[in-house]
């Protein structure tokens, strides 16, 4: 089981994310967490991303890339995995689909998150207010102007990915605006839909 989470900054990819892989025991990939793992880490990696990621604005993709193509060798991938914050471009997408060929695997699902945008900043305001009462520190890239920024990186360079994979007819829309528990039963019912065989592609 190989799903691909696609949606706009604080849609709610992690935290559905993570649901799925309790549920399903399969691998979580955020390369966002990866990246902030590296930055806080001060590997080379980490260091070419700081600007970027702290600045709402991608990553190259040979970098992320990289990352994906190297964790997928892990063993607890085996099974399968989630894909969260990644691909968000096309490139990723299609490097994505011809490392997993070379596998004789292929993304089953990619589930698009719909949220209003003018919701999401609501829900970042949200989280940095749970951060800070929990005494960590607040991602650098929930500022008001910074998520403005990755916005923008979403809507110019990430939703255009959207159409090569409706081309392969695998998009699955849910309605992000429900509660953290409606969106995830709606997530379910398409995974149990794909393990009772019932494949048809939604709209
Ligand atoms: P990344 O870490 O992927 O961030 P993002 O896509 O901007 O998304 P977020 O993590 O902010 O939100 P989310 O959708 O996970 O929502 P969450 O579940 O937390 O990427 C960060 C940066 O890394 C990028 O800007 C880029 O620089 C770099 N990067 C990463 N991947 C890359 C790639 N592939 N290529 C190049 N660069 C890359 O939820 C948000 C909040 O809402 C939480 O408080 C949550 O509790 C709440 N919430 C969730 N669901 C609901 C709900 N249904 N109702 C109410 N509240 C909800
Ligand atoms: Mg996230």
């Amino acid at each position: 089981m190989i799903i691909v989470l696609f949606g706009p900054p604080a849609a709610g990819k992690g935290t559905q994310a993570k649901r799925i892989k309790d549920k399903h025991r399969v691998a979580h990939l955020s390369t966002g967490d990866m990246l902030r793992a590296a930055i806080a880490q001060g590997t080379d990696i980490g260091k070419k991303a700081k600007a970027l990621v702290d600045g709402g604005l991608l990553v190259p993709d040979d970098v992320v890339i990289g990352i994906i193509a190297e964790r997928i060798e892990s063993e607890d991938c085996a099974k399968g995995f989630i894909l969260d914050g990644f691909p968000r471009t096309l490139g990723q997408a299609s490097a994505l689909d011809a490392m997993l060929a070379a596998k004789k695997r292929s993304v089953m699902h990619v589930i698009l998150m719909d949220v209003d945008q003018s919701r999401l900043t609501k829900r970042v305001e949200t989280r940095v207010a749970e951060t800070l009462a929990r005494g960590e520190p607040v991602r650098p890239d929930d500022s008001l102007d910074k998520f403005k920024e990755r916005l923008k990186v979403y809507n110019e360079q990430t939703l255009p990915t959207l159409p090569y994979y409706e081309a392969q007819g695998k998009v699955r829309r849910v309605d992000g605006m429900q509660t953290i528990e409606g969106v995830g039963a709606q997530i379910d019912a398409i995974l149990s839909d794909e393990k009772s065989g019932k494949m048809g592609a939604r709209p």
